[in-house]
């Protein structure tokens, strides 16, 4: 990913470039030794953070590296909408066809989706198993790419304490990334956190 940012970098005027860097790091270990006015953490990448330990470690460490009213915006997606609302389904735990395919542009080949979940309900983690297979054109197998994850689903308000724990005022929260309002069909929350002025 970092490749495809960097070719997409190298094409901006040299003005805008060297305001750039693209670093590979892992956001539980940030250590960049300056201060941001706004920090982005996109599409559901908190997520990632599987424990409260780790949610915490990580927004401790972005309000380290804010300034003064700073901003931390990132968004998750709404449990209660879309992806994780199988947990209380029994067949989420088996392996079924997504229903997406694409073709592989490199081959030309149909590529179908498979996935699984399993959910712990307490610890309100996801494991999700996709499968993406290639057949040819005579309907042969020929190929599996395996991806096995873990998300944690987080609610509002969970989320808004924990801001509030950490030290951030909370200055809006949104449910899409258009500035809406939540509304009980959003499929996420956005939120803005400013550091203290
Ligand atoms: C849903 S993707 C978001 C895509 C990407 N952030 C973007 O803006 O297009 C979540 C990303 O978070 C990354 N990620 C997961 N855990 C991470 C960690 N501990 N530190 C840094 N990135 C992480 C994943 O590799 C994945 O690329």
């Amino acid at each position: 990913m970092l490749c495809v940012a960097q070719e997409k970098v190298d094409a901006l005027p040299s003005n805008i470039r060297e305001k750039i860097r693209l670093i590979e790091s892992d956001m539980c270990n940030i250590n960049f030794g300056e201060q941001f006015g706004l920090i982005i953490m996109t599409f559901n990448s908190f997520s990632y953070l599987l424990t409260l330990a780790e949610q915490k470690n990580v927004l401790e460490k972005v309000l380290l590296h804010l300034q003064k009213g700073g901003r931390l915006v990132f968004d998750i997606l709404n449990p209660e909408q879309g992806r994780y609302t199988d947990r209380h389904s029994g067949t989420a735990s088996f392996l079924k066809l997504s229903g997406r395919e694409w073709k592989n542009p490199n081959t030309g080949n149909r590529v179908v989706e498979w996935f699984s979940r399993s959910y712990n309900l307490v610890d309100q983690v996801m494991h999700e198993i996709q499968i993406w297979e290639e057949v040819a054109i005579d309907n042969t197998s020929l190929t599996r790419y395996y991806r096995d994850r873990q998300q944690r689903y987080s609610f509002r308000y969970e989320v808004e304490h924990l801001l509030a724990n950490i030290g951030f005022n909370l200055e809006a929260v949104y449910g899409d990334f258009s500035f809406g309002p939540v509304t009980p069909t959003s499929t996420q929350f956005v939120f803005v956190a400013r550091k203290e002025s």
